[in-house]
């Protein structure tokens, strides 16, 4: 399927004959996967008699040697998949098996994409980006407070840099623009988090998916594609991606959140605005503060200034806000 892919990406006519010579198989067996291309993929197919098929639009698909060459540089060795259940268990598997970091996986596709506390990340082939960065950390007592906010303002500054404007945070970990997600976070951790452990940092961004593909996601959602009203390619964004977060966890480790605790309040959605915390058993309303120097959500509760961290946190806009 992904051999198919390959060829038609470019979005010109192919005869149903020439697919056959160049994927080794007989014309009825292309047929047989077109129809399942047809059938499981968010771009349609067009077919013209005398011509053959083309996608309606092209794509962009991921190359690993152009990647390789970016990645290396910066430190990380890449392992591209067609497909992975989700980029983050992937990347733990490879940590079990004693892959030494810093490595990042990538995949054109998820079956299994995960967000926070068990839910499921939108993840169709060949549309969007969908990696995880993996990092040994040292004295993760000291480092690890900041770093998924840290991480988002690495997002914000590659998506500025591919040219698009208006991109916001929502604590913790979520990516806007005009009040839509684009892209999310999910960090998780083994080893010993107050020492030595391992970080994969699992960054999702819809980059060309349209509304084919994204039927499901249960919240407002934008691509790039949609923003900037043109196909990205999405190795330049993957690049982008990794020198702005090789940047900003350099910053991170050697100045600590504090250092960049006024540049993620100034890109806080919903700063100064009455939000509602979901805090186990029960919620708690105030006004957004910002964060403070470990990257814990601030909110002014009936005139007290309280701090919250943890992975179980969900942030809602207050309907008087
Ligand atoms: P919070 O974590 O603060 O509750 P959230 O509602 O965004 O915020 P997350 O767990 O961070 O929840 O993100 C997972 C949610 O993201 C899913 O419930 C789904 O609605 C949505 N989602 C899934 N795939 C995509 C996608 N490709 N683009 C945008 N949103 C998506
Ligand atoms: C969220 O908003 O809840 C976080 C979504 C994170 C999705 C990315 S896609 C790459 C990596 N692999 C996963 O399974 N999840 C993250």
């Amino acid at each position: 399927m992904y051999k198919l892919l390959q060829l038609l990406s470019d979005g010109r006519f192919h005869s149903g004959a020439e697919l056959g010579a160049s994927l080794g198989v007989t014309r009825a067996a292309v047929w047989k996967r077109l129809r399942l291309l047809e059938k499981s993929f968010p771009v349609p197919l067009e077919r013209v008699s005398g011509k053959g098929y083309r996608l309606a639009s092209p794509l962009s698909l991921l190359d690993e040697a152009g990647l390789s060459s970016v990645l290396r540089p910066l430190g990380w060795s890449l392992f591209l998949y067609e497909e992975a259940d989700s980029t983050n268990a992937e990347a733990l598997r490879l940590l079990q098996r004693l892959v030494t970091p810093s490595f990042v996986v990538v995949a054109e596709s998820q079956t299994a994409g995960r967000g926070r506390r068990g839910r499921q990340w939108s993840s169709p082939p060949a549309l969007n980006l969908y990696c995880s960065f993996v990092l040994q950390i040292e004295d993760g007592g000291r480092h690890l407070p900041g770093m998924s906010l840290v991480v988002g303002l690495a997002v914000v500054d590659a998506l500025r840099k591919m040219g698009v404007s208006g991109v916001g945070l929502k604590w913790p970990n979520d990516v806007y623009v005009g009040g839509k997600k684009v892209a999310g976070i999910l960090l998780e951790l083994t080893g010993d988090p107050a020492d030595q452990c391992h970080v994969v940092i699992g960054i999702g961004i819809n980059v060309n998916m349209m509304d084919s593909g994204g039927e499901g996601i249960g919240q407002p959602w934008v691509s790039l594609r949609s923003v900037l009203g043109r196909c990205v390619d999405r190795n330049e964004l993957l690049g982008c991606l990794a020198l702005s977060l090789s940047g900003y966890i350099e910053r991170h480790m050697a100045e600590g959140f504090a250092a960049l605790r006024a540049e993620w309040e100034s890109l806080n959605v919903w700063q100064g605005l009455v939000c509602r915390l979901s805090a186990g058993p029960q919620d708690v309303v105030g006004r957004m503060l910002g964060v403070d120097d470990h990257g814990a959500l601030c909110l002014d509760v009936g005139g007290h200034v309280r701090a919250f961290s943890g992975g179980e946190l969900s942030l809602r806009l207050e309907h008087d806000s």
